[in-house]
């Protein structure tokens, strides 16, 4: 069990001068989905995702030193006031508050804006939560000095998770394990861990395409999701799946079989989807294209053998997973066949990449 006391900052200096911090954080797509949570953000079971490239929220912070203590801050998106994020900010804040008390001797300006179409229907809760939480760390280290580097990386995913859960794997690495599972050495429901282990060079630069079926509103959040595993009839079963998946893909990124691969993830994903159609009510996140493009995939990669697969999110949007060696032939076939299934024909192309950067002038 981790002890969350060992992240709260006690002994800290206040500011009086004003800085801004800017720093980009990716999106991240699960292999291991997790789906169910228990009270303050821990996770039912672990998961494990690829850290993406092109996918980013890039937001700045600027902190002012103020008199008296509170929460308080100015929301901007794309330089323009955003009231509609303020609810999500102010709890993001409230639950940061116990490790981050210094937090109420400033009044912050937040300005975030996205790489990727706000409307696209890609979640940007993920790279948002991460990037605030990339910032928050930058104004720690300016304010304690008793902490080292690998503090703040856990700190800052520890509070990512409080703001979003699947934040928490968008801080470092190619690939994240979050959830303490037997497989994975050090893995911790706190915050999430670089996968440190063997990886075949199959999986290095791993393609995802990732198409925009539809961009609607979803018709049931992701938290309304997660809670629906509560009392959900197969959860038990499911969780264990997760870990056996999870020592399953690590012994898998070591062989480089991506037969294997490609069985663990489009299961996953279709197990997420499973688990919503057989909760509580029950509900459909797909559409008909949804549908139209798995079933595409599964024939393209009988006729041609070439390893592509999928998964999905808590939506209907489909990822399109892809070793780069394969690269041109599966983009051929996504602008050919896969993009009359998208709305507007749109699609983004992405990779794997490394977490935060500091954009810090
Ligand atoms: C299906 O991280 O969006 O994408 O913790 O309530 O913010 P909250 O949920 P969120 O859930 C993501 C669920 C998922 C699977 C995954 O990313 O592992």
């Amino acid at each position: 069990m981790v002890d969350f006391n060992f992240f709260i900052t006690s002994n800290y200096r206040k500011l009086t001068h004003k800085k801004t911090f800017t720093f980009s954080a990716p999106s991240n797509i699960a292999l291991v989905k997790y789906w169910g949570k228990k009270d303050n953000q821990i996770p039912a079971n672990p998961s494990l995702s690829f850290t993406l490239s092109n996918c980013k929220t890039i937001t700045s912070l600027t902190f002012t030193a103020k008199e008296t203590k509170g929460i308080s801050f100015d929301l901007l998106f794309e330089g323009q006031p955003k009231e509609s994020f303020r609810p999500k900010i102010q709890k993001y804040f409230e639950r940061i508050l116990p490790y981050c008390p210094y937090i109420e001797d400033y009044h912050f300006t937040i300005d975030t804006q996205n790489t990727f179409p706000h409307s696209s229907g890609i979640a940007s809760s993920a790279s948002g939560m991460a990037a605030i939480s990339a910032n928050i760390i930058a104004l720690e280290k300016e304010l304690v000095s008793d902490k080292d580097e690998n503090y703040f990386l856990q700190k800052a995913s520890f509070l990512a998770r409080l703001g979003s859960g699947s934040a928490c794997r968008s801080i470092k690495g190619e690939m994240v394990v979050w959830g303490k599972t037997e497989s994975i050495a050090n893995s911790s429901d706190a915050y999430g861990i670089e996968f440190d282990y063997e990886v075949h060079p199959n999986f290095k630069n791993y393609q995802d395409s990732i198409l925009l079926v539809d961009k609607g509103e979803k018709q049931v959040s992701s938290t309304v999701g997660h809670e629906l595993m509560f009392g959900h009839p197969f959860a038990e079963q499911r969780f264990a799946q997760a870990h056996e998946n999870i020592a399953k893909l690590k012994a898998i990124f070591a062989s480089g079989d991506l037969t294997e691969f490609i069985k663990i993830v489009e299961s996953e994903a279709l197990t997420l989807h499973a688990m919503m159609m057989t909760s509580m009510p029950y509900f459909i996140l797909m559409k008909p294209n949804t549908l139209e493009i798995i079933n595409a995939i599964w024939k393209f990669r009988n006729e041609t053998q070439v390893p592509v697969c999928f998964t999905l999110d808590a939506g209907a949007n489909v990822h399109v997973l892809y070793p780069e060696s394969v690269k041109t032939q599966v983009l051929d076939f996504i602008a050919n066949e896969l993009s009359q299934y998208c709305q507007n024909n749109q699609y983004i192309n992405d990779f794997v990449g490394n977490g935060v950067e500091d954009l810090t002038q």
